[in-house]
């Protein structure tokens, strides 16, 4: 008996020396760190007394180390602080974003090694993150990271929202089903890439959306991924264990690290409600503050582009189909015929310039303008570009001209076919020709598997290079929307100049065979937390046949869905992606696109659920207007939405693009309406959502003469 109790008494003060809590401002979330028996370091998370993360271990393996960072610790050091401030973005969904968290830092001695790591706790009221920090110390210099080991041991089979783990792409359908389901899915969720790497049955990536069976919402990702790998999960579906799986360098390690530094954070978000997690602005508060000191060049651009022509197969990026392969400054193209396809024509793109000019867009973005199309991809081929020389029917000059004497931005195009050594070694000069001709802004891209061969788009070397780019840029006082490069992690807030990336299945796919109708609703809770997207919304033709003949995809959404996507999936950056000649077949509708805002004050997510519906009300910076925008899934539903954000006492004109009663993603998809009404902040709107549909609102503040004739909701 004397002994049980001496036992229990040894064990208990060892779980309580090590155990440390940490709770949320508002009290809800609860974190306990402790130390097992053999002194690896574990954690767990509640939410208002629930567990939401069950006893998870923490640690890294080495390669080729004595001893790796996973054990035999003991705690030296605890601190503990509270954080609280209010910081500007330079743009976003609020022009406010409060930072609020207590702090837990454990600092551990590594017994037999004499070793310190940090790890750093940062409890907000939506979520935990943590990081790993190894402080500058004589027993740790230079290190190579075998695997992180970081746990997150789910309570239960929950429903996930998942891509498949991939070392090369995001671009995929998200699978819904349960934890348990992912296996058996996995091999029908792989559809087919230009670049693409998978690594485990049940490997999948962040960002990831969960629900429990009993309402609870839980995100995982990371944020201010530096010098670092980028980090996938993979469960073990017997127990429900997510474990971190960092992507691999060509020799298969996943990272070379040197002390001092830190890992990127590991965000665990959490709410009972769905717009919590939307609302949540924790992955930027975790980066670090602007690192720009003047920001005055970044600016919210909207945009339309010689692009989709391309995508489905209407015209070409090459001039000509004369070889079979081009070699740069050798090849003539001056003795080649043009394939008359080509879509990058300067009497192309003046018509577009024209049509930005026509409809107040403030840029023009050109693909194909540049030599070597011809052989581009599937080639492995090192000098693909050198984004300096344009094709002989593309008037560079002219172009410029043209386009600074009505008042639009050209916006540079770098396909880079991810030759990255080769786009390092030409960034100085197709950077300096940007800015010579008038361009502030580059979309970069990675189609194509990296060279130098076997590396992968996430792996340490890449996400150092996609940095590189981003900084040398700011140099250039260049914004950077970078395509197939890794899922952003918050670092806009350091570097405001990404003001886009694609990085998930974008609005490509949807000339590529289309893409789910609920996409769209799953994109807010999964690529949107980590920074904006540049979708590429606003097409307004959906059979894509009518125009490209071979094509036969459809696009699966309805006009008013399209017409939402510029308030529900935020970007500073935003894209009329179809044809001026379908615009001009819809300029009621085309008038939402025209007048959205791209920078906002305030937004306020009235309604979501992942994979069903996403209802978000936006303020414009600086004005009294706002935007509404509601998408759907595949099923039909009523949508209410109360006007309580608009400012009490004041009557607006709200001015509803809705889905006709008969609309479908599939079958009628260009049936919409649109009417007037007068709002107060007392009105509330019951509004039919179509399957694969969709609402957007304009409202602005009404003058006594325009409220004349109009009628209340
Ligand atoms: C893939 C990008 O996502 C797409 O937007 C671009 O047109 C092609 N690559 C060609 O660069
Ligand atoms: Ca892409």
């Amino acid at each position: 008996m004397k002994k049980i109790t001496i036992l229990a008494f040894l064990c208990l003060s060892v779980f309580t020396i090590n155990a440390q809590q940490l709770k949320s401002p508002d009290g809800k979330l609860e974190m306990t760190f402790s130390l097992k028996e053999n002194g690896v370091p574990t954690y767990l998370l509640n939410y208002k007394g629930k567990s939401v993360i069950k006893t998870s271990s923490l640690g890294l393996e080495l390669k080729n180390d004595k001893k790796s960072l996973l054990n035999d610790f003991t705690v030296s050091d605890t601190k503990n602080s509270t954080f609280d401030e209010t910081w500007t973005p330079v743009w976003g969904e609020e022009s406010q974003i409060r930072n609020h968290y207590n702090e837990l830092a454990v600092t551990l001695n590594q017994k037999e090694t004499n070793r310190l790591l940090v790890i750093r706790f940062r409890l907000f009221d939506d979520g935990l993150g943590f990081r790993y920090e190894f402080p500058q110390q004589n027993n740790l210099g230079h290190f190579v990271i075998k695997e992180e080991r970081t746990q997150f041991a789910m309570t239960g089979d929950h429903t996930a929202f998942w891509i498949p783990g991939d070392y090369d792409t995001q671009e995929y359908d998200y699978s819904e089903s349960k934890l348990s389901e992912i296996r058996p899915l996995m091999a029908k969720s792989i559809t087919s890439n230009l670049s693409q790497t998978s690594f485990s049955p049940t490997g999948v990536q962040t960002s990831l959306i969960m629900k429990t069976a009993d309402g609870l919402y839980i995100n995982l990702h990371e944020a201010a991924l530096i010098d670092y790998a980028c980090m996938h999960l993979n469960l073990n579906d017997k127990n429900f264990v997510f474990e971190s799986w960092l992507t691999p360098d060509v020799q298969g390690d996943k990272g070379y690290l040197q002390a001092p530094s830190t890992s990127p954070w590991r965000t665990i978000m959490v709410s009972d409600d769905a717009r919590t997690i939307l609302a949540s602005r924790m992955t930027y508060n975790l980066n670090e503050a602007c690192k720009i000191e003047d920001t005055s060049w970044i600016k919210p651009t909207k945009y339309i582009g010689v692009w989709w022509e391309m995508i489905t197969g209407k015209s070409s990026w090459a001039y000509t189909d004369d070889f079979k392969a081009i070699q740069l400054g050798v090849t003539d193209y001056t003795k080649a015929k043009s394939n008359g396809k080509h879509g990058a024509t300067t009497e192309n793109v003046k018509r577009h310039i024209d049509f930005a000019a026509e409809h107040g867009f403030d840029g023009v973005l050109v693909e194909g303008w540049n030599e070597g199309w011809e052989d581009w991809f599937g080639n492995s081929k090192d000098y693909v570009f050198d984004f300096v020389t344009p094709y002989p029917d593309f008037d560079l000059v002219g172009i410029r001209d043209y386009a600074k004497s009505k008042g639009v931005k050209m916006i540079m195009h770098h396909e880079t076919s991810s030759s990255v050594r080769n786009y390092e070694r030409h960034m100085d000069k197709a950077y300096k020709f940007m800015k010579e001709n008038g361009y502030d802004a580059v979309k970069s891209g990675y189609v194509g598997d990296i060279l130098p061969r076997g590396e992968n788009h996430y792996s340490q070397w890449l996400i150092n290079h996609y940095q590189y780019a981003l900084e040398k840029a700011a140099e250039y006082k260049i914004m950077v929307n970078a395509h197939e490069a890794v899922r952003p992690t918050g670092i806009a807030r350091t570097y405001p100049n990404l003001i886009g990336n694609e990085s998930a299945r974008g609005t490509e796919y949807q000339a590529f065979g289309g893409s789910k109708p609920n996409h769209v609703t799953v994109l807010p809770f999964t690529r949107l937390i980590g920074g904006p997207m540049d979708y590429t919304p606003g097409i307004f033709e959906m059979d894509i046949q009518k125009f490209s003949p071979d094509n036969k995809s459809h696009v699966n959404s309805t006009l008013a869905n399209q017409l939402a996507l510029y308030v529900t999936l935020y970007s500073p950056l935003q894209m009329a992606a179809d044809f001026p000649e379908h615009y001009n077949k819809f300029l009621d509708a085309f008038q939402f696109i025209k007048d959205v805002a791209l920078d906002w004050d305030k937004s306020v997510y009235t309604e979501a659920e992942p994979g069903k519906y996403v209802t978000v009300a936006r303020k414009a910076k600086g004005k009294p207007d706002w935007f509404v925008g509601s998408v759907g899934g595949e099923q039909t539903r009523t949508s209410t939405l109360k006007f309580d954000f608009l400012e009490r006492g004041k009557t607006y004109i709200a001015t509803i693009y809705a889905d006709a009663k008969d609309a479908h993603y599939k079958n009628n998809p260009q049936a919409y309406t649109i009417r007037k009404v007068l709002v107060t902040n007392k009105s509330t709107l019951s509004q039919f959502v179509a399957a694969g549909g969709g609402y957007a609102i304009s409202i602005k503040e009404a003058a006594r003469e325009e409220i004349k004739g109009v009628k209340k909701l």
